[in-house]
């Protein structure tokens, strides 16, 4: 009650960025303290369900994860874990570090409970952010870290695929998993890889990277849009499966903004390009979901994301065949105790 009463219309008032910076600051200092996590921890009565969940060898204390977007530069991970998530996904990190596209670029539309973010891959680059967490000395939830194309339209081709590899090679030293991500819409180069060729390309060089660490092989999973034709999705699920995907997140943020129902459209103009998060999704990650889910016979663990703003929305996900979820718009409507309320929830 204290985020819907206090602190959410104090952080609303604020350029949404700002909001999320201050955030993300809080969550900094909380995290360099372990008394402060586990006081955090014994409020939000973390919830271990009751027999945890076992995907790719991991264990994962609840269903419930932090989406890609919202700690870009991995420096969250004992809050996020303190706050009740089961799991989080760092990133998207890049080759190179990059400041993303020019603010304002990100947006609330609170009559539909969601965003539009046109950030640009902004992160302090793969080295740095892998350095700073094999720094940490031990992790309680899993680590994704997501990898994408260093933001800059001069990288394509080659060495947009070496691009990818470098980041890859970083991200092997310290993720219990690696999403590659093929879906952000806001790059001026577009989704170069979204694309059966192309993808081909991407995956056949990252299947020869070394991706053993210790006696255990890094799970690689695929990040798929929401904006994909039925016929598009199987085509790229086809590439996927012909390198052995070990797994798939979807979806990915919208450049549609036909599930928009109650922001006016002056006030949608108003905003321009960027990436649709937030409930408007839910449908259409549902039925991503179900057709990868159809595609491959019910084998390869799907994350869903995209929507959840409630707990009947998570509940939704996982009938759809999520195995686990994320949230970040949830997150951003809902508070800091909304993980772990849906984790006890599915639990
Ligand atoms: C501000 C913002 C930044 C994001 N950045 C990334 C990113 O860097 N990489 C990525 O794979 N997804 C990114 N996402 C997408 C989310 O991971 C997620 O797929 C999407 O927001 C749908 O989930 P939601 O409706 O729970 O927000 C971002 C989303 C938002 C709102």
């Amino acid at each position: 009650m204290w985020y819907q009463n206090v602190l959410k219309p104090a952080l609303f008032r604020l350029n949404p960025e700002l909001a999320h910076d201050l955030a993300y600051s809080a969550g900094r200092i909380l995290s360099n303290y372990d008394g402060a996590c586990d006081l955090v921890s014994r409020i939000t009565q973390s919830c271990e369900s009751k027999k945890g969940v076992e995907l790719w060898g991991l264990h994962f204390p609840n269903r419930v994860g932090l989406a890609a977007g919202f700690d870009k530069n991995g420096h969250l991970p004992p809050i996020v874990a303190a706050l009740g998530f089961g799991f989080t996904e760092i990133g998207s990190i890049t080759a190179m570090a990059s400041d993303g596209n020019p603010k304002p670029r990100m947006f609330r539309l609170p009559g539909d409970k969601a965003l539009v973010n046109r950030m640009g891959l902004n992160n302090d680059g793969a080295r740095v952010i892998c350095d700073r967490l094999v720094a940490q000395t031990r992790f309680k939830i899993p680590l994704g870290i997501n990898i994408a194309k260093t933001h800059n339209p001069a990288i394509m081709g080659d060495r947009a695929v070496e691009d990818y590899s470098i980041a890859f090679r970083e991200a092997v030293r310290v993720a219990n998993y690696i999403t590659v991500n093929i879906s952000c819409p806001n790059t001026e180069e577009g989704k170069t890889f979204e694309e059966p060729d192309t993808l081909n390309t991407l995956l056949k060089a990252l299947s020869q990277e070394p991706r053993d660490r210790g006696c255990r092989r890094v799970p690689v999973l695929v990040k798929l849009s929401a904006d994909l034709s039925e016929g598009a999705l199987i085509e790229l699920l086809a590439v996927c499966e012909k390198f052995s995907i070990d797994g798939y997140v979807a979806v990915n943020t919208s450049s549609s903004r036909a599930y928009l129902h109650n922001s006016s459209d002056s006030e949608v103009a108003s905003i321009g390009r960027g990436g649709l998060s937030g409930a408007p999704l839910l449908q259409r990650a549902c039925t991503t979901i179900e057709r990868i889910k159809s595609f491959t016979d019910g084998k390869k663990p799907v994350i869903g994301v995209g929507g959840i703003t409630c707990i009947e929305d998570a509940i939704t996900m996982r009938k759809a065949g999520a195995d686990l979820i994320q949230i970040y718009t949830g997150l951003v409507y809902n508070g800091p105790m909304f993980a772990s309320n849906l984790a006890r929830a599915l639990d």
